[in-house]
């Protein structure tokens, strides 16, 4: 039996990736996030509330679940506090159940004003980021200057690193972008009180991790975003700045890569991307609409409508063998109910071999080849079990599985938490 559990987004994002933890968590006593940071939107419905989780793991509204923000998360803590407060209210409890790595990066207000005045530049590529300043923060960490959550409780060193960080970005404000600088001793007694309001959930996230496992607790590794934003694997330049894929866990934890007993991956019936980059699938017709309206296709973090297309099993097929996927969850299912035909890309048609393609992702012209299936009538729309879905539903299933040479164990068929069908559990 797994006691440790991956839960990965196999396309740009946006999954449903909330739905799958909190459907798992009560098979589980731990939760940690490793890598981005506010970027991220899981919404849950939690006692008839909304609430949309952008930084701590959304299984921080289970009461008894222990969460962790592991190494490889920025976090900004103007960010992190909001949502504290914001959960507390909701779910209650958060000290006792939160621990911050105290090796995390902090995403200071700089790295978001660089962020957004790249993205804002008609000289610069706009990349479409959520403006939270995550690429700038992992700029900064790769570069070995990065404030930690440590450094927040040595004076001297944070002064010092602070006033490094302004020379440098006050003079790219200043200079390139004619825009206002920072100050430095507002923005030192900001981190001190900081610091202060942060001592409670700070802790040693690698030696928890190693008791939990000692003591055979069940763990998710709670990814966010998805295998195609990874800045190494996605498609580049148009990717999120971190290790979204299952790379990112090790590092962005502090365990071995053979710690995962199984990697869950989620895919939606369909596509979605928001921002900038390729996207071969993607419908510009009255269909795209129909999926973007059907299935509520609006960012979570940043409200922008996301792009909508047809499944692309080529690319799905490629992360469910990146990342080692043991098993897939296709979520939104319901959104097709009702359609004559659905289309899945199975292929592509390019003058580029697809080992290239895969190599670099640089899907620009791009022809997909496509699969027609036949839709169905009767919905599918809060089935619980297989047997219950229509046949051509099940098909299509069958189908993504043959396509991806992997198993389908989880259909989510609509928001509520019981319109999930298990074909076989996880943990
Ligand atoms: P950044 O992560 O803010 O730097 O944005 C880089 C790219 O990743 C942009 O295209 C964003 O829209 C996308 N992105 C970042 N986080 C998410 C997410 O949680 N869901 C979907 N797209 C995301």
């Amino acid at each position: 039996m797994a006691k440790t559990i991956s839960l990965l987004g196999l396309q740009w994002g946006d999954e449903g990736k909330g739905k799958v933890v909190d459907h798992l968590a009560k098979d589980l006593d731990a939760a940690i996030r490793y890598q981005g940071g506010h970027n991220a939107g899981h919404t849950l419905i939690v006692d008839g509330k909304k609430i949309v989780f952008h930084l701590l793991p959304s299984a921080i509204c289970h009461a008894d679940i222990h969460c962790y923000i592991g190494r490889g998360v920025v976090v900004s803590l103007d960010a992190l506090f909001e949502e504290i407060e914001e959960a507390e209210q909701v779910i209650g409890n958060i000290e006792d159940r939160l621990t911050v790595s105290s090796a995390c990066s902090l995403i200071q207000p700089y790295h978001i004003k660089l962020d957004q005045l790249r993205e804002g530049s008609k000289k610069l590529t706009k990349i479409g980021t959520t403006g939270r300043g995550i690429g700038t923060a992992y700029e900064d960490r790769v570069g070995r200057r990065s404030i930690r959550v440590t450094d927040l409780y040595s004076e001297n060193k944070l002064r010092d690193k602070l006033e490094e960080a302004l020379d440098f970005y006050n003079s790219i404000f200043n200079h390139s972008f004619k825009s206002s600088e920072i100050d430095l001793n507002e923005l030192f007694d900001k981190n001190l009180k900081h610091g202060e309001e942060l001592k409670p959930y700070v802790g040693n996230v690698i030696q928890e991790v190693r008791d939990l496992q000692n003591a055979n607790k069940k763990i998710l590794f709670e990814g966010a975003q998805g295998a195609l934003l990874d800045v190494s694997l996605g498609t580049y330049p148009y990717v999120t700045s971190s290790n979204s894929s299952v790379g990112g866990i090790a590092s962005g934890i502090g365990i071995s890569p053979t710690n995962i007993d199984f990697s869950l991956g989620i895919a939606k019936a369909y596509t979605t991307r928001v921002g900038e980059g390729p996207f071969p699938t993607e419908l510009f017709d009255s269909m795209g609409t129909y999926l973007a309206e059907k299935g509520g296709e609006v960012g979570a973090t940043t409200g922008r409508p996301r792009r909508c297309g047809w499944l692309d099993a080529f690319l799905l097929s490629h992360a469910v063998k990146l990342n080692g996927i043991d098993g897939l969850c296709i979520t939104k299912i319901d959104v097709l109910d009702g359609l004559e035909t659905i289309k899945v890309c199975t292929d592509y048609s390019s003058d580029i071999s697809n080992p290239e393609l895969i190599e670099t992702l640089t899907l620009e012209g791009v022809e997909p080849v496509y699969k027609e299936f036949k839709g169905w009538d009767e919905p599918t729309a809060g089935k619980q079990a297989f047997e219950e879905l229509n046949d051509k539903a099940k098909e299509f299933i069958l189908n993504i599985e043959d396509l991806c040479e992997v198993p389908v164990i989880m259909i989510s068929t609509g928001p509520k938490r019981e319109d999930t069908i298990i074909r076989k559990h996880p943990l």
